[in-house]
């Protein structure tokens, strides 16, 4: 860990330009500089670097952050590596923080956890190689069944697991690692032994074929394990279960061994098994991983993002499983990845196609056969539409769907120009389509509940360099959840918070102003004092979370800086990945309530920030009033129904009253526009 002293000292000293510049040639324009963006393809600049505030931004792909994320981003770092890359550029001396007694102790046990997988390991590695049982059951398997070289078998450190009650000069798992002085306690916690009744431990695989699987790093971590036997009642593959070294949802088979071969081509393919990756390899095809046989996770894939964002998913030809894993592939295209999808000919699966080619063969079929992945799913569901017109439509909305998840303006609009002339519909029809399910997808939080799993992540190793009595609370996805309640009021706590970021320690002047609650016409305030005034004073809460939680914390910033520019740079390097993200997506966002009237004027946003921020506010309170209106309007009717008069009178009078605030607000309104 590194101590909080020297982070912030890191974080005050580099400098954005000077640390792009590094990776990326700059050129200034105006306050900011420019450049064709690092993370996409592009021929026109749309790549953004503010060196007052401290911040990327890409128009195109939408990446933003600070020095730091920057290089997290470029050179697939971690946060602490990106600090230490950052501290030696600087010579800033990175000391790691003395590990606490707790963490000492964690480290201990992942230690031991990881020498039993290996241990393991080679045990059924001498299982295959050295006994009866392993060379005529498993050995012979593997050469002859499946045709790896013991070359092969070596390289993924395949195995076999005996059933000493069936196979003579064999021994359990169980009996040999405590024979070796291994722990009970760590062969139960890698999920390789389980406790009997009796206590005695007993392997959890046996007269299996091992599989193992391995970390980025080439540690064993777990294992898959097949049986060889034809019997229905025995599961083709047992795996390990999920354990404090095995996060299933992190790791990809295969990585281990494919990474270099990954990078260096930069593309990779993604299979479904143990055998295709393995056959894969022996035929000269490194770059593969496989998911193993269940549905990506947003881990995986960023994984897998770490050496490239060029994909190919290999299927074998059964349209059922193909359409059972489109899901996946959706997601990936969220993700940015460039995906496609190569479809092997019948009867063939990676594994029984790469046994049966060579290499040339198999890397020139790749080329030829994979596809885009939009027009593979169009020409998909284009079959069914070919017999029944009228489904048609339904195909349009699906293929909008998928184009409305890439997260690049450019790559959607190459998109649909394309099915606008497949489909033969006009093509301002489906942008706007596709903006539509965008919006509902940001309102909705679809992406953000996707993502979530993935920033708590972040977060927790963001959280874990800070003293404990500076990290958050945990707080799982309640604030998410609240952001759904009410969709309705979010696009104007929006636009209040982008003032507040924006503006927030510039001066308005009024001609004559009461404050709610001041005894004082005011005449010169700053935003976030006004903002402050006026919510605080009606009471009013942020009614989304994530946001509420960018307010608050926009005024504890400011007890100690009133600078704007220096507050999103404290913003962009804070902790709490959603709020950073929320901040810098606030700050490029084109402001919408007051949009026409500021394109109509083209004076300078600034100078017009007294009259905006005061009629934000009055929306904002006006709409709350409407929607409280709503509230209480449903609240009456379910009265109604129930005969309850007491109640019925009591929301009559409220509702009076709220008629004559809406009033109240729409004259407002009219006056200031
Ligand atoms: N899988 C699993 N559990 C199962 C079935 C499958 O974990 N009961 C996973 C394994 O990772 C497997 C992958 O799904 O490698 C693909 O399944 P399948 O095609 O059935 O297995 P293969 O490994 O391809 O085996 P084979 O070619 O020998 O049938
Ligand atoms: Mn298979």
């Amino acid at each position: 860990m590194i101590d909080r002293n020297t982070v912030q000292k890191i974080l005050d000293t580099a400098e954005i330009v000077d640390v792009v510049s590094d990776f990326v040639t700059l050129k200034r324009r105006g306050a900011n500089y420019i450049a064709c963006c690092p993370f996409h393809n592009e021929k026109t600049p749309s790549f953004s670097v503010s060196p007052a505030k401290g911040i990327f931004k890409c128009f195109g792909c939408g990446k933003a952050g600070s020095a730091v994320t920057f290089v997290m981003e470029h050179e697939h770092l971690t946060y602490s590596e990106a600090l230490k890359y950052l501290g030696k550029k600087y010579g800033i001396e990175v000391v790691e923080k003395e590990e606490t007694e707790e963490d000492t102790q964690e480290r201990l046990r992942h230690e031991s956890l990881l020498v039993v997988s290996e241990f393991a390991r080679q045990f059924y590695t001498d299982t295959l190689f050295h006994t009866d049982a392993g060379r005529s059951i498993g050995l012979s398997y593997f050469r002859q069944a499946r045709g790896f070289s013991d070359e092969t078998i070596k390289k993924f450190g395949l195995g076999f697991a005996p059933d000493p009650r069936k196979m003579e000069g064999t021994t359990t798992l169980a009996a040999a690692a405590q024979k070796g002085g291994y722990k009970r306690e760590f062969l139960i916690g890698t999920g390789l032994c389980i406790e009997r009744q009796d206590g005695s431990l007993a392997d959890k695989f046996y007269d299996r074929v091992m599989f193992p699987i391995h970390s980025l790093s080439g540690r064993v971590i777990a294992f898959g394990g097949r049986t060889l036997l034809t019997d229905k009642s025995v599961a083709k593959y047992v795996n390990s279960p999920e354990t404090e070294i095995y996060h299933k949802s992190d790791v990809l088979y295969g990585i281990y061994q494919a990474k270099g071969a990954i990078a260096k081509l930069g593309k990779c393919y993604l299979v479904e098994g143990y055998t295709d990756v393995i056959s894969m390899h022996q035929a000269g095809i490194e770059n593969v991983v496989a998911s193993s046989g269940t549905s990506l996770t947003q881990g995986q894939i960023r994984l897998i993002k770490r050496f490239t964002n060029k994909i190919t998913v290999l299927y074998d030809g059964d349209p059922a499983g193909i359409k059972a894993s489109i899901r996946g592939i959706d997601m990936l295209l969220e993700e940015g990845m460039e995906v496609k999808v190569a479809l092997f000919p019948d009867g063939h699966d990676p594994d029984s196609f790469a046994r049966s080619h060579s290499a040339d063969q198999i890397t020139k079929f790749l080329e030829e056969a994979q596809t885009d992945f939009i027009e593979f799913k169009y020409e998909l569901l284009a079959k069914d539409i070919a017999r029944d017109p009228l489904r048609k439509a339904g195909l349009i909305k699906e293929i909008v769907r998928t184009i409305a998840l890439i997260p690049d303006r450019i790559v959607r609009t190459v998109y649909i120009e394309q099915t606008a002339q497949k489909l033969d519909v006009k093509q301002e029809i489906l942008s706007q389509e596709v903006g539509k399910v965008r919006r509902d997808n940001i309102v909705s939080g679809e992406f953000e509940k996707r993502r979530s799993a993935e920033r708590q992540e972040r977060r927790r190793e963001l959280e874990s360099q800070l003293p404990p009595e500076e990290r958050m609370e945990p707080q799982e996805s309640a604030p998410r959840q609240r952001e759904a309640e009410v969709p309705f009021l979010v696009p104007y706590e929006k636009e209040i918070l982008y003032y507040l970021i924006k503006f927030g320690e510039h001066i308005i002047h009024f001609e004559e102003h009461m404050i709610v609650g001041s005894e004082q016409p005011v005449q010169e305030i700053t935003v976030s004092e006004y903002i402050s005034a006026e919510l605080e004073n009606d009471e009013l809460e942020f009614q989304n979370g994530l946001y509420k939680k960018v307010y608050d914390l926009y005024f504890k910033y400011r007890e100690s800086e009133r600078d704007n520019d220096k507050i999103v740079r404290m913003f962009a390097n804070g902790p709490d990945e959603p709020v950073t993200q929320a901040v810098l997506d606030l700050i490029y966002q084109e402001y919408t309530v007051n949009v026409k009237e500021f394109q109509k004027t083209l004076i300078p946003e600034e100078n017009m920030i007294s009259k905006y921020v005061p009629k934000i506010i009055l929306v904002y309170k006006a709409k709350v009033a409407e929607y409280t209106y709503n509230l209480v309007m449903a609240q009456l009717g379910q009265a109604q129904r129930e005969g309850n008069t007491e109640l019925q009178n009591e929301l009559m009078q409220q509702i009076q009253l709220l008629m004559m605030v809406k009033n109240q607000f729409s004259k407002e309104l009219n006056r200031l526009t």
